[in-house]
């Protein structure tokens, strides 16, 4: 079993959705902050599969896109011995912890989650699922009693929910839950699809000109750095309303290399548009080569599987512990 050095107290948790090859900005608003602190932090970062299920998905290709998650996780510098890595639907006890919780959660509250308006009013057959995942988002991380969440922007009304359902449970039922704390990061806080950059770059996006996705090849990556919509000036400056666009290559460039905007803005004064999207475009292709060939060495090897079977067994046992502690405290039968 996993076992923590002992000076480390804070802890960390994230998950992704595998509802397709992730992308440049799941990357940067999430696993590269969880690589950055998992030397200072406990780590538990896991495949956010039952999420994935609120919404259709092909069971075939959905099962792939879950070990080829994990791969990615490896690949981008999660290191397992450095964090518990496992898989959601794995561990029962999300699930249950998500009832009891969901019985605490007034429906008012569910109603006002920005993205369940904005998911539900795509599709009007969408499933209760969609509307009660914040809940289950909440279990998750309450589970563990973490201090972080890293996260983008796009998740930070939900940790805030997991938060406020903490302070009301523990009020209720006596102190059961420690109280998490989104982490985002002032660059990686949103990255912008490359077409239309005033919507998030998502995983679910119709136009695949403005998504970069992990498992991309290198040329179209490039292609589409480089056919990025930017404005009709030509100044490389920072300006997330007037220049969207180059706003946007300016985060995604500082996010990876961790220089700062103001410094690339410096680097970049004089230079046309063409040029810095060069510099981009290498900078992208650099990383993500990078990633892609440990991949490759990592998917097809048994690797994965020793670590997930050992990684479920400590956070059943966790999840357990704090399932039976709930249900002690709100009555049922123990
Ligand atoms: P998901 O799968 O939509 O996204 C995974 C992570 O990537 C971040 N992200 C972005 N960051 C910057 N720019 C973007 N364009 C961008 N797109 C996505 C998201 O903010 C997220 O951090 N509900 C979560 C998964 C989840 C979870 C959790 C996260 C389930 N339980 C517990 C943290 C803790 C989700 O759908 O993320």
């Amino acid at each position: 079993m996993k076992e923590f050095d002992s000076k480390v107290t804070k802890s960390i948790l994230t998950g992704i959705q595998p509802s397709g090859v992730i992308t440049l900005g799941n990357y940067i608003g999430a696993i590269k902050q969880m690589v950055k602190m998992q030397d200072e932090f406990k780590s538990i970062i896991f495949i956010a599969d039952m999420h994935a299920i609120t919404v259709n998905q092909d069971p075939s290709l959905l099962h792939q896109n879950i070990r080829s998650l994990v791969a990615l996780y490896l690949a981008c510098g999660i290191d397992p011995e450095k964090n518990i890595i496992f898989i959601q639907s794995e561990n029962e006890y999300h699930a249950n912890i998500s009832w009891l919780l969901e019985c605490n959660t007034p429906f008012g509250e569910l109603t006002r989650m920005t993205q369940f308006k904005d998911k539900s009013s795509k599709n009007a057959n969408f499933y209760a699922g969609l509307f009660t995942y914040p809940v289950l988002m909440a279990a998750d991380i309450l589970a563990y009693d973490v201090d972080y969440v890293p996260v983008g922007i796009d998740q930070k009304q939900h940790v805030e929910l997991a938060r406020n359902i903490a302070i009301r449970f523990n009020k209720k039922y006596g102190d059961t839950f420690k109280l998490p704390e989104a982490y985002i990061t002032k660059e990686g806080t949103k990255i912008m699809d490359l077409v239309t950059p005033t919507k998030k770059m998502s995983k679910s996006s119709e136009n695949q000109k403005g998504v970069i996705r992990l498992l991309d090849d290198t040329a179209s990556i490039r292609k589409k750095i480089m056919g990025a919509t930017t404005d009709s000036g030509c100044e490389v400056k920072y300006d997330a309303e007037n220049k969207p666009g180059i706003s946007n290559l300016l985060r995604i460039c500082a996010s990876i290399t961790g220089k700062s905007i103001l410094s690339l803005e410096e680097e970049f004064d004089g230079k046309n548009y063409g040029e810095f999207k060069k510099y981009v475009a290498d900078i992208v292709v650099d990383e993500v080569s990078a990633i892609q060939k440990k991949y490759e060495e990592i998917i097809n090897s048994d690797q994965l599987d020793k670590i997930l079977d050992e990684n479920i067994k400590v956070v059943r046992e966790i999840a357990r512990k704090k399932f039976m502690d709930m249900k002690q405290k709100m009555g049922l039968y123990k």
